[in-house]
């Protein structure tokens, strides 16, 4: 176990959603699991005037709704001695001073502080410019680091724009952008089974490989997100930063080390290797939808534009499928799928990796059956799992074959369920910027984006759709290479026929 050293987290927008239903949940397992180390304490700041035992009694509501069972009323009195409040109101820049001088002389603040930025993108720049104007991210008697939240920027300029703001007070190695996707079991799972298993590194490039699909699709709508999301779209929010983020974890080279420097090195020139797509290609290569209302889990749900807070002229995008080729030795002409929707038919997000038939269908004239290749597919969620799809002879006279899954799902009773916060959240503390994002990724991913964006926003009379509970729209079939790609929809062996809708 590593030791970290005591921390003071302050956590902006402490009483939004992220902090609610994910930060402060992870803070709490972790005291459960006796990994905070003991003098950490947690500054929760917020906008209103609150007394610190209002704040523990809201605290205490947000985890008795996230465990109902697990609820553990002594743990959470150990829990709330950690907990504290500062008000810090929109236009009062003498909160800031006042944060100042309680973490500068009250001595029960470590000095060492991280400050998450659990807060809507656009204020970011301008709580950053408080916290350095009052001389508050100087590392003078302590480390000061900050936790970024995705989106970082809208586009590549805004993005730019952005780390320019960061750069004023800040150096990266005090930047954390988080990419919640890497705290993920089965994405770290990823690099394990590339790296600690020499079996598949000889097939694992474009002699073996068809394609690659990376799949992220949800049932759940907007969430009560509409305003952020009608702005963004499921390119922004799910494509620039975590499917990206799954492709170069598959596509990437052995780094020199697992150093964080190391796989940021291999992360990068994996990016930088995207094939650029022209204006001219942005539709052969991107397709977007959005959901109309339809049947999920057997109720009718409404469709995109009657969401609450969506614009009735909307044409942002609910649902985002691009082919991209990574043009070096290992990849070339193999292309990479990447899907993400809302209001879907499943949860499920997976990585399939197809690959190539034999050079001869020796088994043609006895099999009759078609040729079916062999799959790999990491199950992300809502199951960590890999399976391997094969062929094998069906007992009986005849030289039938079948496709047989070998599943190596690997959780096994009683393993730890972990949510991604909880690692990151600690390499935080620990100063590990392994699963964080480096600038440059961040900058070469909307390199990536970018052309589609702008085509996107260019074409605001018309979108195609799909109905909510499906699988998505018919026309993003023609992104695919050759007839005989298909999106995979399930990790089971049925899921290598073709599906309909
Ligand atoms: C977030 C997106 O980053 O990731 C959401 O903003 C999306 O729109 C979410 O629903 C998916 O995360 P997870 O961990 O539920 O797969």
């Amino acid at each position: 176990m590593k030791t970290i050293a005591p921390s003071t987290l302050v956590i902006f927008g402490a009483a939004g959603n992220l902090a609610r239903l994910k930060l402060i949940p992870a803070l709490f397992r972790l005291e459960v699991a006796g990994r905070l180390p003991e003098q950490t304490m947690i500054l929760c700041a917020s906008i209103e005037a609150r007394s610190r035992e209002q704040w523990l009694a809201e605290v205490a509501g947000m985890l008795k709704a996230k465990y109902p069972q697990g609820y553990d009323a002594a743990m959470f009195e150990r829990f709330s001695g950690r907990i504290h409040y500062h008000a810090n109101p929109p236009g009062d820049d003498g909160s800031y001073l006042r944060l100042k001088e309680l973490l500068d002389t009250d001595p029960l603040f470590p000095r060492n502080v991280a400050f998450y930025m659990a807060v809507p993108p656009s204020m970011f720049p301008g709580i950053i410019d408080r916290l350095g104007d009052a001389g508050l991210l100087k590392q003078t008697h302590g480390t000061r680091r900050v936790v970024i939240e995705k989106p970082f920027g809208y586009d590549l300029l805004s993005a730019q724009a952005l780390q320019k703001g960061l750069y004023r007070h800040l150096d990266e190695s005090q930047i954390f952008r988080i990419d919640h996707y890497l705290g993920k079991g089965t994405v770290q799972n990823v690099m394990v089974f590339r790296f600690a298993n020499l079996l598949l590194e000889p097939l694992w490039n474009r002699h073996y490989i068809d394609h690659v699909q990376i799949t992220h699709a949800e049932k759940f709508g907007t969430g009560g997100r509409a305003g952020y999301y009608d702005g963004a779209g499921a390119l922004r929010d799910m494509i620039q930063s975590h499917l990206l983020q799954l492709l170069t974890l598959v596509a990437m080279e052995p780094p020199v080390s697992m150093a964080a420097e190391h796989l940021r090195d291999e992360k990068v020139k994996v990016l930088k290797s995207i094939r650029p797509i022209a204006q001219h290609a942005v539709h052969a290569h991107a397709f977007r939808a959005q959901y109309t209302s339809g049947v999920i889990d057997g109720e009718r749900v409404p469709g995109y534009l009657e969401e609450p807070g969506v614009a009735p002229d909307s044409t942002t995008e609910t649902y985002a499928a691009l082919k991209l080729f990574i043009d070096n030795w290992r990849w070339a002409d193999v292309p990479f799928y990447l899907r993400t929707g809302k209001r879907m038919a499943e949860n499920l997000s997976v990585i399939s990796i197809r690959f190539r038939n034999p050079p001869q269908d020796l088994l043609r004239q006895t099999r009759h059956a078609h040729t079916r290749p062999n799959w790999i597919m990491l199950g992300i969620q809502p199951d960590d799992c890999l399976k391997m799809e094969i062929q094998v002879k069906e007992p009986g006279l005849e030289l039938k074959t079948r496709t047989l899954s070998l599943d190596a799902t690997y959780r096994k009773q009683g393993d730890e369920d972990v949510d991604a916060y909880e690692g990151l959240l600690l390499d935080v503390l620990e100063g590990d910027h392994s699963l964080f994002l480096r600038y440059d990724e961040v900058e070469w991913a909307w390199r990536v984006v970018d052309p589609v964006l702008k085509v996107w926003s260019m074409e605001r009379e018309f979108i195609n759709t799909y109905a909510a509970g499906s699988w998505g729209p018919r026309g993003t079939y023609r992104l695919f290479d050759s007839d005989d790609q298909f999106w995979r929809h399930s990790l089971d062996v049925s899921g290598g026929d073709l599906q309909a809708y």
